[in-house]
């Protein structure tokens, strides 16, 4: 199978590229912004040059893990929102469907108004914010235009090992080391889902040959303080510098679903097990930052 990773620099994409790569596809990952060595420089803003060189490369799949993901900045600039997160995306998809590849486009617990989660996808979305309407209309033009050709991935509250080090769990991880204290939301839930095995599960999904709609999280629904807790136990640090507050007095600049978070029955059906809860899921990301190469490791502070 030949793989196209666009966003190869980010999170998830970082992880399909490593599972591809372990599983014997030939796969080429992409960067924006952030250069790791053996990615290509590809911006999808650049809509012909990125089209062009989709072409020339002749994939079976693509793999879309990318896009504008601040949530926060998604609601000050919602025109970048919807060009990154769904033109940009569909016009590739469309020279996946040309040369008769098929495109998997990752999306959000955040299509979800959050009153009544976890969700299934059977669920009628109502996205709370300008990052989850953007993502909700890719999915429905992708999905539309390329049928059983698209498969749309949607997960969240992702973690884990990843090579830029921006993820919840760094996060947390960094301010403790700092000796700060860490302020979460109390009011906000969802399921953490774990990096390597989201990638993990779209690959399989796709070698096993589905397509529509699936969603792929962690088993558990945890508040924000409980998730903190739960990483900073695997850790082994002390939990007394967590704190919370209600998201009401944080000030985060887009509205978030609070009680959100992913049904997957979808998934179970197909791939049961796959996705592992967090506290087994830390053990393994401790086990990857001893013993595998190529993570940031949030243990280590930079002096610069
Ligand atoms: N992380 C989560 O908790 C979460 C939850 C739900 C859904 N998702 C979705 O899952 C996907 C992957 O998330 P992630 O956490 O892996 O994201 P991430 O770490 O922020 O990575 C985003 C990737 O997109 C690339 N990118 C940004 N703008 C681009 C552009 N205009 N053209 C081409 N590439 C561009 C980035 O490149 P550079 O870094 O090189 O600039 C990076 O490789 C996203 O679509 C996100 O919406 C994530």
């Amino acid at each position: 199978m030949k793989a196209i990773v666009i966003g190869g620099s980010g999170q998830i994409g970082g992880w399909l590229l490593r599972h591809l790569a372990d599983r014997g596809s030939d796969a080429v990952g992409t960067f924006a912004t952030v250069a790791y060595p053996g990615l290509y420089p590809l911006k999808a803003s650049d809509r012909e040059a990125a089209a062009s060189w989709l072409r020339q490369q002749a994939p079976d799949v693509v793999f879309y893990p990318a896009g504008f993901t601040w949530v926060d900045g998604c609601e000050h600039d919602p025109a970048t929102a919807r060009a990154s997160n769904l033109e940009e995306p569909l016009n590739l998809a469309r020279v996946t469907a040309d040369i008769g590849g098929r495109f998997v486009y990752f999306s959000t617990d955040y299509v979800f108004r959050g009153v009544n989660g976890p969700d299934s996808e059977e669920s009628p979305p109502d996205p709370p914010n300008v990052y989850g309407t953007a993502k909700l209309d890719a999915e429905r033009a992708i999905a539309g235009e390329l049928g059983d050709r698209a498969l749309i991935v949607r997960t969240s509250w992702v973690y884990g090992p990843e090579r830029q080090g921006k993820n919840f769990a760094y996060q947390v991880i960094r301010r403790l080391i700092a000796g700060e204290p860490v302020m979460v939301p109390s009011d906000q839930r969802s399921s953490p889902s774990y990096g390597p095995d989201v990638a993990l599960a779209a690959i399989r999904l796709v070698e096993d040959g589905h397509s529509g709609l699936f969603h792929v999280a962690g088993p558990e629904v945890l508040s924000r303080p409980d998730f903190a807790r739960a990483i900073a136990k695997g850790f082994g640090f002390d939990l007394e510098p967590i704190g919370s507050k209600p998201t009401a007095e944080l000030g985060q600049g887009a509205p978030r679903p609070l009680q959100g978070g992913l049904l997957t029955p979808r998934l179970d059906a197909v791939l049961p097990g796959l996705m592992r809860p967090v506290s087994t899921s830390i053990d393994d990301f401790l086990r990857r930052l001893n013993h595998d190469d190529g993570w940031n490791d949030p243990r280590v502070i930079s002096s610069a």
